[in-house]
């Protein structure tokens, strides 16, 4: 995926970024002035305590949401100004998402959740199929195609949940607390995917409260502060070398 992308290149890149959420008479900045780039081929977590701006953030990277100020560019392009559909083709088109519960349509089974983002941008039945199978193989789940949501354990929801967000090949994977309501060695096991799948080249934003695998599975760690930058460096995963990492070799699970 996206192998071809090169490195260090700037995919994202927020100038002034400020998002003002009206409630009464009362305002909330979640974001407050966030300058910030992604290269390419990145993959960087974004910590910060409960209301920091982090799905925030994500939300508007994503295109989910617009902001009050400033603006986000993603590959040179701003986001500010599209319309609705672009903005919503802009999603199909570049973004994959993971969020925290999964979000798989409860009455479709595995395969079927695949498929949906490719039925949607009018693949046909037969090609679509025949993806969302080769997806779910690669998340180690060829096996469990014909389970609806309710038939699958958390991390196999959340591996059918990357599946999907990988259906459209994305540019750009954003996670919102993936792990978050995963015991601690599927939590593992879920960001060892990650990590191959950063090693093929996908560039990865992922928003996390595990400070703690942030920093070894991410290369940078930004962290929010009352919708602001307050840290950002660089972490000693960055120096490890990914080519020996695969999807379907998930790095062993610790402390199970
Ligand atoms: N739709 C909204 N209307 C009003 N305020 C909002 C809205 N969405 C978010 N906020 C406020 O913006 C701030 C940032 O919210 P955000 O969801 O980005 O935080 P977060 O860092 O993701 O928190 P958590 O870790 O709990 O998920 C919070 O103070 C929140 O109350
Ligand atoms: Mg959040």
């Amino acid at each position: 995926m996206n192998a071809t992308a090169a490195k260090g290149e700037t995919l994202i890149e927020l100038v002034g970024v400020r998002k003002r959420y009206r409630f009464g008479e009362a305002a909330v900045n979640a974001l407050d002035g966030v300058d910030l780039r992604v290269a390419k081929g990145s993959f960087v977590g974004v910590i910060g305590r409960s209301g920091s701006g982090k799905s925030t953030f994500l939300n508007v990277v994503g295109g989910l949401d617009r902001p009050s100020e400033g603006s986000v560019l993603v590959q040179g392009r701003a986001l500010m100004g599209r319309t609705s559909d672009e903005l919503a083709a802009y999603r199909r088109q570049v973004i994959g998402f993971i969020f925290q519960s999964f979000n798989l349509v409860p009455h479709l089974t595995a395969l079927e959740n695949v498929a949906l983002p490719l039925a949607l941008a009018g693949q046909g039945y037969f090609e679509r199929r025949r993806r969302a199978q080769e997806l779910l193989d690669k998340v180690g789940l060829g096996a469990r195609t014909g389970h609806r949501p309710t038939e699958l354990s958390g991390g196999e929801r959340q591996r059918v949940a990357i599946a999907r967000a990988l259906s459209n090949d994305p540019q750009l994977l954003l996670a919102d607390e993936p792990t978050g309501n995963l015991d601690s060695r599927t939590a593992e096991e879920i960001m060892g995917m990650l990590r191959a799948l950063h090693a093929e080249g996908c560039t990865i934003v992922l928003v996390t409260h595990d400070r703690e695998r942030a920093e070894r599975y991410c290369e940078r760690i930004v962290v929010l502060e009352d919708g602001r930058v307050k840290e950002d460096r660089t972490t000693s995963a960055a120096l490890v070398d990914l080519s020996a990492a695969s999807v379907e070799a998930a790095p062993p699970a610790e402390g199970a």
